[in-house]
């Protein structure tokens, strides 16, 4: 348990009066010992809440970002939860009390059901159309860059934290000749693509362990800790890799079963993208899915704490998935 973060959650509750009754939720940053936040329900004011106390090496604005996007939805089935009290104590650390979510509901889960998807994208399409257009803070120094620049430089991060977790490993999971051709590769892919498009102002977590249901007509949507402005198209590929790369990943498919299930959610995605308006969407959706690949490689598998069979296991399917999208075009998808 991340004491520090746990006795701070106590402090906070008590000089705001917020009556702490359970202890409901813990993350950290890729392994243990990098604890990202703590959530605890209770009651603020006569009403019931929860408190979330959170420290992130990424900047985070979690309260300012919620209450940003309430303050422009006028959605009548997706809300998201009230901002009762909160203080941003650094671009990395701060808390907030806000509204608890209905009892009598459900998250949606990953792998999600035909009938499930369908109705996610209905949200997604409400978020889209109720997400505020342009950015609701002073935009950070790296959102200025080129798309293809902004997209490069996480990847060169999740490299750095990969990097960093191999050589304190005695059993390596990235061996250099698997990786590095293919890394170098997806690079240039995603520095071409994205050097001509847009860059959006989004919620940057859409996935379905972020949408709760309390009924056909009342969704509620959490987690505004990583709005930003991203390069286009980003929320896309941020789907497919929650449902088929992380969460809702299943390893023990054979590989073409596993692989389809990527290609679903491709073609299944093409009509979004076309309300949407992003051009040349095959294109759009092959960088995009390299960049979540790099990303599952590098962060999700490379600088995590997993069992090296498992890492090896998920390893042998990303590299065969990355080399379908970073042949040439013409083999992608069949
Ligand atoms: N307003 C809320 N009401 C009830 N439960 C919540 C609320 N906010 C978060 N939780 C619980 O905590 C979990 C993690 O919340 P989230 O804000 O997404 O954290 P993280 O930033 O670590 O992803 C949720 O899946 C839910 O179970
Ligand atoms: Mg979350």
């Amino acid at each position: 348990m991340s004491t520090n973060l746990h006795d701070k959650a106590q402090r906070v509750a008590k000089e705001n009066n917020f009556a702490l009754d359970r202890f409901l939720y813990e993350a950290d940053y890729y392994t243990k010992d990098k604890p990202r936040n703590v959530i605890y329900d209770g009651v603020f004011e006569g009403q019931k809440a929860i408190l979330k106390v959170y420290q992130d090496p990424r900047i985070t604005d979690e309260p300012v970002s919620l209450a940003a996007f309430n303050k422009s939805n006028t959605s009548e089935i997706l809300k998201a939860p009230q901002v009762y009290a909160h203080k941003i104590e650094t671009p990395h650390q701060g808390w907030m009390i806000v509204e608890k979510l209905p009892e009598s509901g459900r998250f949606f889960s990953s792998p999600l059901t035909e009938k499930d998807r369908e109705e996610f994208l209905k949200i997604f399409l409400e978020l889209k159309n109720n997400f505020p257009q342009k950015p609701t803070r002073q935009l950070r120094l790296a959102e200025h860059l080129p798309p293809a620049d902004f997209n490069i430089g996480r990847i060169n991060r999740w490299f750095e934290l990969a990097h960093n977790k191999e050589a304190e490993s005695i059993h390596k999971a990235l061996e250099p000749s698997e990786l590095i051709p293919r890394y170098t590769k997806a690079l240039e892919i995603i520095r071409e693509e994205f050097k001509h498009r847009d860059k959006e102002w989004i919620h940057g977590h859409f996935k379905p362990a972020e949408l709760y249901k309390v009924s056909d007509t009342e969704y509620y949507l959490l987690d505004f800790a990583h709005t930003h402005l991203f390069p286009e198209g980003h929320e896309l590929g941020f789907m497919i890799w929650a449902d088929c790369l992380m969460n809702g990943a299943d390893y023990s498919l054979s590989y073409q079963d596993w692989e389809q299930k990527v290609l679903d959610w491709v073609e299944i995605l093409a009509p979004i993208a076309k309300t949407l308006k992003y051009k040349n969407y095959q294109q759009l959706i092959r960088a995009s899915l390299i960049e979540r690949i790099l990303g599952t490689i590098l962060a999700d598998i490379g600088a995590t704490d997993m069992a090296i069979k498992d890492k090896k296991d998920q390893l042998d399917y990303l590299y065969r998935l990355l080399d379908r999208f970073i042949t040439p075009p013409n083999k992608y998808p069949s």
